[in-house]
């Protein structure tokens, strides 16, 4: 066991983990985010994706304790008016749901270090991403219309 701090999602904390805890299970449990999901728990589907300083993570293979310090986002940390989410929701990019998370942290990463991704560039960064249900045209339409949303709001910002 040690003492860890994280920031998850704005909220810092110091918190007691076992050496070999996953960090899927720490989000979960001391921090409620249960967008976090375990699908394969292998590193192959991608819904237990969280961003760490902005990039994707596979939680369900990473220990805890190696994040000392961290910051960490969930889907549940995204603001209200988040503009990827809005756009998953427009397009009617889900089924059931379970995989949703996980595609939306990576569409955040994608769009922070690509603002405008061409298609193949899209499909290209969700390869890890795995959704049983088969969404993914929708979900690719929602990443693009994001992309174009987000460039015309910094647009208004800057003019
Ligand atoms: S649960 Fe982590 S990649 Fe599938
Ligand atoms: S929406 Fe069901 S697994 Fe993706």
């Amino acid at each position: 066991m040690r003492e860890i701090e994280l920031k998850v999602n704005g909220l810092r904390r110091k918190l007691g983990v076992a050496d070999d805890e996953l960090l899927l299970d720490v989000l979960r449990r001391e921090f409620g985010t249960t967008s976090v999901r375990e699908g394969c728990g292998v590193g192959a589907c991608g819904a237990c994706t969280a961003l760490v300083s902005g990039k994707s993570v596979s939680t369900c293979l990473s220990r805890a304790a190696r994040f000392d310090g961290a910051e960490i986002t969930t889907a549940d940390g995204l603001p209200a008016d988040d503009e990827v989410v809005d756009e998953f929701v427009a397009n009617r990019a889900m089924q059931c749901g379970y995989c949703i998370p996980g595609f939306v942290m990576m569409a955040h990463e994608l769009l922070g270090e690509n603002p405008q991704p061409t298609d193949e560039e899209v499909v290209e960064h969700l390869e890890g991403n795995i959704c049983r249900c088969g969404t993914y045209s929708e979900i690719h339409a929602a990443i693009k219309a994001a992309a174009t949303r987000r460039a015309a709001k910094n647009e208004r910002a800057t003019a």
